[in-house]
């Protein structure tokens, strides 16, 4: 009763403050003033101008429309399966986002999220998909990865879809627009994505203010409204209410890649509950060089030391991990693996994009753009080096599983070849919010079929 009652109160609100405040005019988003119900109206840019004013109308029609059908089905629905409701509804605004182009749907997606237009989780995940890993406590193993949030403008709201975690970034240290647009190409038919985006970042300073004022919020919400599972576990551990990856990257002129990630830890490791470099986007000249034994070991060594020369509180620094591309040859991996297991790596991310073009994309009309490629042709090819690092690395070094994960199916292939954790984009992007309770669901499935009662029981299962 309680539970329906605070509900039917954050609908109100959902409906009274974050539609009421917006009319469509010709040149998108108007907001009026909050403090009086008269329109005195300021106009705030809240995207490029959409490609049409239709576009736009649709899209806060059926924004409009769910929230009062919500509205309706809240009367009679308790919390759980209006939830669920919820996030299946969410699916409703998928082919309106398909109606825009690739990088301003995005952007558009970004926007709703910092307002906190998307569905929150409020069911607790099963105990079964707990796991602790570097201390941290992830109440579920399905993470966002890097790229969909590269300025932390949304962490709080994308943490409330129920991801064990979220990964911003990659982040500059100086600000830098990226390469010109058009620079992300759908492949909807394959459930692929090809971008070149080449680090657009507001830059570490910005980043930082913004992850300070959340942080103190993060904290505040830990000992409050997080949801916490079966056992007890709340979502996240140490820094708030959810676990929160910070990706650095590097600035594309600069010519000193470590001077680059060790001004981002000096800048962002307070923030962060765990590090990564990454050195595999295809898309910064020269970036993926990095990979090659000595260059990584070099790296490697002066972003550490950089990181435990600061002051740390008892539970010392965050993990650094390394993100590493699919296109390796099996003497790369070699050579990943010696470094990760002597330097004593936290942990490596498998994988980023690929460059190469599987036979499944060649009748795209995109697929010769230049750029990376996710989702599902990546699957095979990540799966496989993710499998093998588990190998070489003797199941030593924590691995993350990301590239083509589109189902619980496929984490659990990954968790079973060696991920503790795994990572979903392309699918997120594609189908939106649904996706995350139906591929924890599913995961959860694939354990209880196969006996397995944890997460963690199953991790490296094929090669062990
Ligand atoms: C548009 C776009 C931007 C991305 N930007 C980054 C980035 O800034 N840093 C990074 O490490 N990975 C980035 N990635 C790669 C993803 O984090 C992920 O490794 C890759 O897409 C494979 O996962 P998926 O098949 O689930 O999408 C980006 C991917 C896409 C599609």
């Amino acid at each position: 009763m309680m539970a329906r009652m605070l509900l039917r109160n954050n609908l109100k609100r959902l409906i009274y403050e974050k539609m009421r405040p917006f009319s469509i005019s010709s040149c998108g988003f108007r907001q009026f003033n909050s403090a009086s119900s008269e329109a005195t109206a300021t106009k705030v840019t809240l995207l490029p101008p959409p490609p049409s004013s239709g576009k736009g109308m649709l899209l806060t029609g059926s924004m409009i429309g769910m929230a009062i059908a919500g509205g309706a089905y809240v009367s009679t629905a308790d919390e759980a399966t209006f939830c669920g409701w919820l996030f299946k509804a969410s699916k409703i605004l998928n082919p309106v986002f398909a109606l825009l182009d690739a990088e301003n749907a995005h952007n558009l997606a970004i926007i709703a999220a910092s307002r906190g237009l998307l569905p929150k989780e409020m069911r607790a995940d099963p105990p079964g998909l707990n796991l602790e890993l570097w201390g941290r406590k992830f109440s579920n193993p399905i993470g966002l990865a890097a790229g969909f949030d590269k300025n932390a403008q949304a962490v709080e709201s994308l943490l409330g879809l129920g991801f064990g975690f979220v990964e911003i970034g990659s982040v500059t240290p100086v600000p830098q627009e990226g390469n010109p647009k058009p620079r992300i190409f759908r492949l909807r038919p394959e459930g692929a994505v090809i971008n070149r985006c080449g680090f657009n970042s507001e830059g570490i300073v910005v980043v930082a203010k913004r992850l300070g004022a959340q942080h103190g919020k993060r904290k505040m919400e830990e000992t409050s409204a997080s949801p916490t599972s079966g056992n007890g576990a709340k979502h996240g551990g140490k820094a708030g209410p959810g676990i929160l990856g910070v990706n650095l990257g590097k600035n594309k002129t600069s010519e000193d890649a470590a001077a680059d990630f060790v001004q981002g830890v000096h800048t962002l490791s307070q923030f962060a509950d765990y590090l990564v470099i990454n050195v595999s986007s295809p898309n910064t000249p020269g970036l993926r060089k990095l990979q090659g034994r000595k260059q990584l070991k070099d790296l490697v060594k002066k972003v550490q030391a950089a990181r435990d020369e600061m002051q740390w509180a008892e539970e010392g620094p965050p993990p650094l991990l390394v993100k590493i591309s699919p296109d390796l040859s099996k003497q790369d991996l070699d050579d990943i693996a010696m470094v990760a297991v002597s330097l004593r790596l936290d942990g490596l991310i498998i994988s980023n994009t690929t460059i190469s073009r599987p036979d499944s994309v060649s009748n795209s009309p995109f697929a010769e753009e230049a750029g990376g490629l996710s989702g599902k042709p990546v699957f095979d090819i990540s799966t496989n080096v993710l499998k093998e690092m588990y190998i070489l690395t003797r199941g030593r070094i924590p691995l993350i599983g990301c590239g083509g994960v589109s189902s619980g199916e496929d984490a659990y292939k990954k968790i079973r070849s060696g991920a503790s954790l795994v990572q979903i984009y392309t699918s997120f992007a594609y189908g939106g919010p649904a996706v995350i309770p139906q591929i924890k669901a599913e995961l959860m499935e694939c354990l209880e079929r196969d006996g397995f009662k944890s997460v963690q029981e199953a991790v490296g299962a094929d090669y062990r």
